[in-house]
């Protein structure tokens, strides 16, 4: 019995999938540098259009960007552009992770359906508010 309903939950689940490509399923299930950075140089939470919320820890040194870590409350799409954005930032310098754009996001991604495409607008916008909040507080990894 408990194996029928497993199989349903999985095929169900794989339908659901269906229509997001696997780096997203991936980073989605997987997701990279999630949790928190306890003494982190900058910190943003914004919350994005439909409510849900993405937050970035960061720590800079020698100006690149040496760790970072994202917490979201959002959907699957919220996670892997979370996920995504950091790995996207990890090692950069602060000039260059503030060039990364939500399109670079979706590339890396393999793309998002059209009515996901504002989580990587999210996790982008809370990128460079974690940045610009280092920048205020004086850090900037020099
Ligand atoms: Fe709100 Fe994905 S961030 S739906």
């Amino acid at each position: 019995m408990d194996s029928e309903l497993d199989r349903i939950a999985e095929k169900l689940e794989k339908q659901v999938w269906e229509q997001f490509s696997e780096t997203v399923f991936d980073h989605a299930k997987n997701p990279r540098n999630f949790g928190v950075i306890k003494g982190e140089d900058g910190h943003a939470t914004v919350t994005g259009q439909c409510g849900d919320k993405i937050q970035i820890w960061l720590k800079l040194s020698n100006d690149l960007i040496s760790e970072i870590s994202f917490w979201t409350n959002g959907c699957g799409t919220s996670i892997a552009s979370g996920s995504m954005v950091t790995e996207l930032a990890k090692g950069k310098s602060v000039d260059k992770a503030l060039q990364i754009t939500p399109l670079d996001v979706l590339k890396a991604l393999g793309g998002l359906p059209e009515e996901d495409v504002h989580c990587a607008f999210l996790a982008v916008n809370t990128l460079h508010e974690a940045i610009k909040n280092c920048l205020e507080a004086g850090k900037d990894g020099k």
